[in-house]
C-alpha cells in the first residue's frame, strides 16, 4: 500500500501523515527531509546555496543515516532549514541525484527501527508526480498561506523560536512561488490526485474525510 500526501509547507501533510502510517501501520518517509538535510550540510560548512555544483556533490553523498543525524540540529526544522531546503530543491541536477533514494524506499520500506513495513505513506512535494507515480491513493493538501502561516508560526512558538507571524507569512509566500514556480517537478497535484482544503477544517473534519477514502483501498 503506498499513499502519497503533496502541498505546500504547513498544509496539515505531516499530521495526516504521521495518523495514517500508524493506523495502517505503514512506514513514513518526510522527503522535505532529504533537501533540508543538502541545505543545512551547506549551511553548516558555510557553502553558498546559489552554488549549485557543491550542493550537487552534497545530494551525491547524502545517506539515510546521514540525514538521520543532521534531522536532529535545531535548524534543521526552523526557517533557516527550510528557506535552504527550498534553494537546493529547485536544482534539477539536486533533485535527479536524491530520486532513487526516495523511489526505492517504497521497493523495501522500513519502520525507523528497521523492521519491514508493508507499505509506506510519503509526505512531499512530488511524491505522487514523479516519486511514485503508480502509488494507491494520492492526496493533495493545501491551505491559504495566512492559514498556514499561523500554524507555522504557532509550532515555532511552541519550540521556542523567536521570530514574527510578519516574518513567517513572507517566508511561506515566498517558498510557496520557488516551490511552484520552478521548471523541474512543480509543486502540483497529479492528476489522479484527491484535493483536500484544510483551511476551514479541524483535524479530525480531515481525518474523517481521508479514512474512508484508505479503507477503500485497503
Ligand atoms: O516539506 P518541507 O517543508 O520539509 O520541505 C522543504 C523544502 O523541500 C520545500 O521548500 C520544498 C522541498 N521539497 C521538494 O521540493 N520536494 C519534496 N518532495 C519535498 C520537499
Amino acid at each position: 500500500m503506498i499513499i502519497t500526501i503533496d502541498g505546500p509547507a504547513a498544509a496539515g501533510k505531516g499530521t495526516i501523515s504521521a495518523y495514517l502510517s500508524q493506523k495502517y501501520h505503514l512506514a513514513y518517509f518526510d522527503t522535505g527531509m532529504v533537501y533540508r538535510a543538502v541545505g543545512l550540510q551547506m549551511v553548516l560548512t558555510g557553502l553558498n546555496l546559489q552554488n549549485q555544483n557543491a550542493a550537487l556533490k552534497i545530494a551525491q553523498n547524502l545517506t539515510f543515516p546521514q540525514m538521520m543525524e543532521l534531522s536532529v540540529h535545531p535548524d534543521f526544522r526552523s526557517d533557516i532549514g527550510g528557506q535552504a531546503a527550498s534553494i537546493v530543491s529547485a536544482y534539477p541536477t539536486v533533485r535527479a541525484a536524491l530520486l532513487n533514494m526516495q523511489k526505492n524506499f517504497a521497493l523495501k520500506p522500513t519502520f525507523a527501527d528497521g523492521q519491514p513495513a508493508k507499505g509506506v505513506v510519503y509526505d512531499g512535494r512530488d511524491t505522487g508526480t514523479i516519486i511514485c507515480p503508480n502509488a494507491d491513493l494520492k492526496l493533495f493538501v493545501t491551505a491559504s498561506p495566512q492559514i498556514r502561516a499561523e500554524r507555522r508560526y504557532k509550532e515555532f512558538l511552541q519550540k521556542g523560536m523567536i521570530t514574527s507571524y510578519e516574518k513567517v507569512l513572507a517566508d511561506m509566500i515566498a517558498r510557496d512561488e520557488r516551490d511552484s514556480k520552478r521548471t523541474n517537478a512543480p509543486l502540483k497535484p497529479a492528476e489522479d490526485a484527491v484535493i483536500i482544503d484544510t483551511s476551514d477544517l479541524s483535524i479530525d473534519d480531515v481525518l474523517a474525510y481521508i479514512t474512508p477514502l484508505v479503507e477503500a483501498k485497503l
